[in-house]
């Protein structure tokens, strides 16, 4: 099975885009585990006054998710394709919403920043050099500011490697093909083969730099399949506040 990268990745997300709320409404507990995650990032107060980014936004499914879960927050949305976020943009935001088209790696490069919190759902799976894009999401966020990442990422248990790649056969990848996005689905179904198990995404993040480091289950039956993992930059879990920035001055602690 191959694995789609860069171009190529973006291309496929391109086609895919005209399905894929359809395929995600079918994937129970899809939103809901999104929004669970989001609300992990336990940001105060609403999100008033704090930056928040959502790095691989795709069609906006994550980034409703962080509206919800933090609705005063200032959201950037950034996705790597055109027609993922054209999808997400033919949806109704409010004025503190925005979208960027851009990779991770570029919107890293640039001077945007700090942000209080980054949610990643999905992303980093996707990525090339996923410590490449750790390292850029450290300089993104502020000293102390929080990270969720949401990923299928497998337990390391033989059972959840197995119900894997039933429900790959059975159900996303005929999905997927009658959708015409079958190169597409079998990356899936691939790259979570490929990707770190659940506890070595964990030590990833850690030789990163990111402290605090927990990972969380979610429900139903992708559980022991797909897990959020929370971090902070670079302060000890229950540091409690980070040192104040020009950020942070205004927007207050994170608990
Ligand atoms: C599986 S979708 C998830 C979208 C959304 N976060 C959600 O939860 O529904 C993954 C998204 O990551 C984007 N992506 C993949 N690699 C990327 C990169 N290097 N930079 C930015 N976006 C990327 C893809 O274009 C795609 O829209």
């Amino acid at each position: 099975m191959t694995l789609l990268r860069d171009r190529d990745l973006a291309r496929a997300f391109d086609h895919a885009s005209q399905t894929y709320d359809r395929l995600t409404a079918l994937n129970p507990g899809y939103r809901s585990e999104l929004l669970r995650s989001a609300r992990r990032l336990r940001l105060p107060d609403g999100g008033a006054g704090l930056r928040v980014l959502d790095l691989g936004c795709g069609t906006g499914a994550s980034t409703r998710a962080l509206l919800r879960a933090a609705p005063r927050a200032r959201i950037t949305a950034v996705d790597a394709s055109s027609g993922m976020l054209r999808r997400a943009l033919e949806k109704p935001w409010p004025a503190q919403v925005r979208f960027q088209h851009m990779t991770a790696e570029e919107f890293a490069a640039g001077e945007e920043g700090p942000f209080d919190a980054v949610f990643a759902a999905y992303l980093f799976r996707n990525v090339t050099d996923p410590d490449r894009v750790l390292t850029a999401v450290r300089t993104l966020l502020r000293p102390g500011g929080r990270l969720a990442v949401h990923e299928y990422s497998l337990s390391g248990a033989p059972v959840h490697r197995a119900l894997w790649n039933a429900v790959c056969r059975a159900v996303i990848i005929p999905a997927g093909t009658l959708g015409g996005d079958r190169a597409l689905y079998r990356h899936l179904w691939a790259s979570v083969l490929g990707f770190d198990t659940a506890p070595a995404f964990a030590d990833r993040l850690r030789r990163a730099g990111f402290t605090g480091v927990r990972l969380a289950p979610v429900a139903g039956w992708q559980t022991g399949i797909v897990h959020t993992f929370l971090a902070r930059n670079g302060f000890a879990a229950g540091a409690g506040t980070a040192p104040p920035t020009t950020a942070t001055a205004t927007t207050g602690e994170m608990r």
